[in-house]
């Protein structure tokens, strides 16, 4: 019998797989397809005050190993989301929630967490300062050590649940992002968000997407988000959720070992809508396999190596 819990900023999961924010929408397309009860927890999408919706079409591009996306955080906002998606959620999902918070201004971030943090269906607040396709708000929080230690102090005094702050890829060094976020008081770190890009059509000449580039997920990510995710566990003393390109079994646990205590998984969803259900199914024949009794036992155990 393998033991897949994971206590993750003392918040308890039954397994350590987690859709990731924007990936999974507010759960009720992927509750149609399986009972999301068997999540360890789910990110549901970046929340800002006022609804968006979003950037202007195309805003998704093909990409060899994953895809391209600006989005540019559509939601139905902080109101809607509190009076609507949240009730709605409360009648089929019983597991731990965690809030993906957007904002374009400091007072708009701590407004939302504030907000979103009060609510007794949330376990953990996930501040997005990492949207790469947003103008004013999102990474332009997450690539300066100042912006994110700004908001990150201002956010954790009004918040009373655990704050992870999920980063970017696109800082010049995401562990400085990260030690200014856990030294503003952050409980965790997310990482990591999309790396920004570009695809360019060949006969019209122009870049595929509206808003010219976008954030690039999927499988082709994985070893950079590996990388990070190894060089920040280094780094940090808080628990870390990682994410980029999961999509098997063996990825979550690949990602356990350079030092997640829990593994978000995006893009895998919107190519399989039961990637998360499968991952969880496969987990106790791979930890089997591997001569693994208790999962939370591999959160860091790649490192002590030198090069
Ligand atoms: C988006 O809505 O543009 C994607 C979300 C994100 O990258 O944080």
């Amino acid at each position: 019998m393998v033991d897949l819990c994971v206590s993750l900023a003392g918040v308890g999961l039954q397994n350590p797989v987690i859709p990731a924010s924007g990936c999974f929408g507010f759960g009720r397309e992927f509750a149609e397809f399986y009972d999301i009860n068997l999540l360890g927890a789910f990110s549901f999408k970046g929340t800002t005050e006022e609804p968006r919706f979003g950037n202007p079409l195309p805003r998704v591009a093909d990409c060899p190993s994953g895809m391209l996306n600006s989005v540019g955080l559509q939601n139905p906002g902080m109101e809607k989301v509190l009076t609507e998606e949240l009730p709605f959620l409360k009648t089929y999902y019983h597991q731990p929630l965690i809030a993906n918070v957007g904002g374009f201004s400091v007072r708009e971030y701590v407004s939302n967490t504030a907000r979103i943090a009060a609510e007794e269906q949330v376990d953990i607040v996930e501040l997005n300062i990492s949207c790469p396709n947003v103008q004013g708000g999102g990474h332009a929080f997450g690539t300066s050590c100042a912006a994110a230690e700004e908001v990150t102090k201002a956010c954790k005094a009004v918040c009373p649940k655990p704050l992870f702050v999920k980063l970017t890829p696109n800082a010049a060094n995401i562990t400085d992002i990260a030690k200014a976020a856990e030294a503003a008081g952050a409980d965790g770190i997310s990482l990591i968000n999309t790396l920004l890009g570009m695809r360019i059509d060949l006969k019209r000449r122009r870049p595929v997407l509206a808003n010219i580039a976008g954030g690039y997920s999927g499988p082709g990510i994985f070893p950079v988000a590996l990388r990070m995710v190894y060089e920040t566990y280094a780094a940090v003393r808080i628990p870390i959720m990682g994410m980029g390109g999961v999509s098997t079994a063996r990825d979550v646990i690949e990602m356990m070992l350079a030092g997640a205590t829990a593994v978000q998984v995006g893009a895998a969803n919107l190519v399989d809508p039961y990637a998360c259900k499968y991952i969880i199914e496969d987990l106790p024949a791979v930890c089997a396999e591997l001569g693994i009794t208790r999962l939370s036992e591999m959160t860091g155990a790649a490192h002590g190596w030198s090069a």
